[in-house]
Order: C-alpha cells, then structure tokens, then sequence
C-alpha cells in the first residue's frame, strides 16, 4: 500500500514538473515569437520614420546655414537637436528588437579596453571624474563581437559616469580579471555614484525601463541581450549612495595561459 502511494506520488511530481517545463519552454517561445514579430514590424516602422527624418534633417541643415536671424537659427538647431534624438531613440529599439547576429574573433580582452581609452578618458575628463583601469587579463582571450562588446562596455561607462553627474569626487574603476574556478573572464565597471535601491536594481535591465529624462531604457536590455548571446552574463551590486558594481563574466578562451598584469591611470 506504502509503495503504491509513494509511486504515485512520484508520478504526480513527475508530472507537475513535466508540465511546469512545458509552460516555461511555452512561455520563452512565445517571448522568442514576440520578439520577432516586433523586429519585422520594427524595421518596417523604423524604416518609414528614417526617411522623412532624413529629409527634415537635410533642411534644417540647409536653413541653419542660410539663415541670418539668431532667432530663427536657433529653432533650426533645436529641430536638428531633436533629429538627432529620435534617430537615437529609433536606432536603440531597432538594436534591441533585432539583434544582429554576433561575429565572433578570438579576442585580447585587456585590448579591446586599451583602444577604448580614447573614447572613455576624455569623456571622464570632461565630467571631472578620474578614471582607474587595472587590467589582469593581457594574455587571456575571449571569443567575442568586437562591436558589441565595445558597445556593452561604453554603455556601462556611460550609465556610470551619468551616475556620477553633480559629484566633484567621481571616480569610475575598470578591471579585468581571470576566475580559475569558474574558467570565466570578468570585467568590473564600478562607480561611487548614486546607486540603486533593491527595486531599481531589480529592475534595471527591464526594457524601458529608466530614471532619466529623455532616456529609453533600453541601454542595458540591449547589455543583456548581447552578453547572453556571449555565453555570458552580467551581475550587478549597488547601494543607494554607495555606487555600482556591475560585472560582466565570459567565458575564457586561454584558461591555460598564465595571466599577467597591466595598471594604468590617469
Ligand atoms: N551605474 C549606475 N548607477 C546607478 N544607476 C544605474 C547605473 N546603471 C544603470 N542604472 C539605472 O538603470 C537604469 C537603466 O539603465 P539603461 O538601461 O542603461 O537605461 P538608461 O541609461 O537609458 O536610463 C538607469 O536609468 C538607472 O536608473
Ligand atoms: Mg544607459
């Protein structure tokens, strides 16, 4: 009598999570099927949009230079200004909706970050913030889309940086380092500025989701999106008026190779 409860017992977990799999597998198809339709639409909207834009842009342009009243010139800068925006913001969701497929090279990771110090150095300068790299990684290879990373890794410096907005005492690390247990390769991107709370943590990373004006809060998802497609993933610590921590992890492709270590700062 035991046996026979205890079997069907087993049964029923068996099929309780037999069909807790099915809605979840139903559940991430349906979000894949969504995906998709949104890109096609996406691009065709995007499209539609792209070309009047182009056209208001070329002659705003035009009327900014034949222009000779200040008043006038200055709504025409507003009109390219604003162009400019919905390009930003058009472009953001195209990414984000229809993800080129990555081109993956086998890659330097501490190298990637040295070529982008002429895009993030004069940026810190610029907003007061001093900016430490501590590199660890000069002989590990990662197997990665250079454009992507180097978008996902600027976009982390940006988000950072715009934490740091109004502190005199900013300070953005980049590092990178080799986790033997894991096999992984993390880069840390971590700021003292404003933080997060539980709730915005949680949330960040959620399409549209943002606490900025004139932001589509799709900086991250798109983070997400292409770290995923890495085999890796992105973890982020923060506390409210402390700062951020976000670390990116992938996988290594030189495990065996002995890392060395490389400090810069300015
Ligand atoms: N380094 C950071 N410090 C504090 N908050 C951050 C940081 N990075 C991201 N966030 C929070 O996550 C939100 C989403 O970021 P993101 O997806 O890049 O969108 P956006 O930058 O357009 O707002 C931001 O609006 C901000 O509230
Ligand atoms: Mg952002």
């Amino acid at each position: 009598m035991f046996l026979y409860l205890f079997a069907a017992f087993v049964l029923y977990k068996v099929i309780e999570e037999d069909r807790h799999l099915r809605s979840v597998l139903q559940k991430k198809f349906a979000q894949k099927e969504n995906l998709a339709i949104l890109g096609q639409m996406s691009s065709n909207i995007i499209h539609e949009i792209r070309n009047p834009l182009t056209t208001i842009k070329g002659f705003s342009t035009l009327l900014n230079n034949k222009l000779a009243d200040n008043e006038l010139r200055s709504y025409c800068q507003l009109m390219l200004k604003e162009t400019d925006n919905i390009n930003k913001v058009i472009s953001a969701f195209y990414r984000y909706a229809k993800p080129q497929s990555p081109s993956f090279k086998e890659l330097f990771l501490d190298e990637i970050i040295i070529n982008l110090k002429a895009s993030i150095d004069p940026k810190c300068q610029e907003n007061n913030i001093s900016i430490l790299y501590n590199l660890n990684c000069a002989e590990m290879q990662v197997l990665a889309d250079l454009e992507q990373l180097q978008e996902v890794i600027l976009h982390v410096v940006q988000n950072s940086i715009e934490a740091l907005e109004g502190r005199s005492d900013g300070k953005i690390e980049i590092s990178t380092s080799y986790s033997r247990l894991t096999d992984e390769v993390v880069l840390q991107i971590i700021d003292n500025g404003r933080g997060m709370t539980r709730e915005e943590k949680l949330l960040a990373g959620t399409p549209f989701y943002s606490l900025k004006n004139n932001s589509v809060g799709l900086g991250l998802s798109i983070c997400y999106q292409y770290i995923n497609k890495h085999n890796g993933y992105i973890e982020i610590h923060s506390n409210l008026g402390m700062g951020t921590d976000l670390s990116i992890f992938l996988p290594s492709l030189t495990s065996n190779k002995k890392t060395s270590h490389l400090s810069i700062s300015n």
